[in-house]
């Protein structure tokens, strides 16, 4: 556990959390199993006012995009069903709610979760709270912020792709933390955006390859699982 998740009670995150939007905990099925995630109450109402401060003119409002738990992640959470997780080390990137990162732990992976901003930690430190032995939950921006020489031999990403100025970024990020021989897992609903991302990383030294999820909610619609492998 770090220092930080050491100090406050779940009682003291949860005032925090108050203090900064309307949140609830939802009760989801997480790596087959009943699991309460802490959520934003309201994610649409969260991005329409972040949308109307950017247009107002204020610098530095951030996209409140992990408010929502995104398909990618169950999506992710299914295929690990496949994957050995027991006591390997995992690190979730962009974890937002922390759905996908949750669905590592709870197969028994030491998971470190992170996101670039700290809105979302704050749920995910009360999701994991009962588990908080098992896990680390810390800021991460892609690019910027490292974890001092810890590598991981498994690296998710649930919707980490839709923005073409994160690519190079996430790049760095994975080379950074991805332990040599290691995979990285990274979902998407069947993104565009993705297409063209499938073909920038396979430019940049990493082995690809695509595995589809089908999810029983809406089968018509599955989600699409890029491995990579560092090909340097
Ligand atoms: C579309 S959301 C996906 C959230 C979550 N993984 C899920 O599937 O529900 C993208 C996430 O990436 C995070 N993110 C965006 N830019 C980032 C950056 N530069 N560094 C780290 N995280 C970032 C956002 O804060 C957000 O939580």
């Amino acid at each position: 556990m770090t220092s930080e998740q050491n100090a406050p009670t779940l009682d003291a995150l949860e005032a925090a959390a108050s203090d900064k939007f309307a949140w609830q905990w939802d009760a989801i099925s997480i790596a087959n199993q009943p699991f309460k995630l802490a959520v934003a109450a309201d994610p649409d109402s969260m991005l329409i006012e972040a949308c109307e401060r950017q247009d107002a003119g204020e610098e530095g409002v951030i996209d409140p995009f992990w408010a929502t738990t995104w398909r990618a992640a169950a999506g992710l959470d299914r295929f690990l069903d496949q994957v050995e997780l027991q006591d390997v080390p995992v690190l979730e990137l962009g974890c937002g709610t922390g759905h996908a990162g949750i669905a590592a732990m709870l197969r028994g992976a030491k998971v470190t979760l992170t996101d670039g901003v700290e809105d979302p930690l704050l749920l995910v430190r009360m999701s994991v709270w009962q588990q908080r032995d098992q896990c680390t939950v810390q800021r991460l921006r892609f690019g910027i912020d490292t974890l001092d020489d810890q590598s991981f031999p498994i690296i998710l990403g649930s919707d980490v792709t839709y923005l073409r100025q994160l690519w190079p970024e996430l790049d760095v990020c994975l080379r950074q933390h991805l332990t040599k021989g290691g995979r990285v897992l990274l979902s998407d609903p069947y993104r565009f955006i993705a297409n063209e991302f499938r073909e920038w990383i396979q430019k940049h030294d990493w082995h690809y390859t695509e595995h589809k999820v089908e999810l029983a909610d809406d089968p018509k619609h599955p989600i699409r699982v890029m491995e990579l492998h560092d090909a340097k």
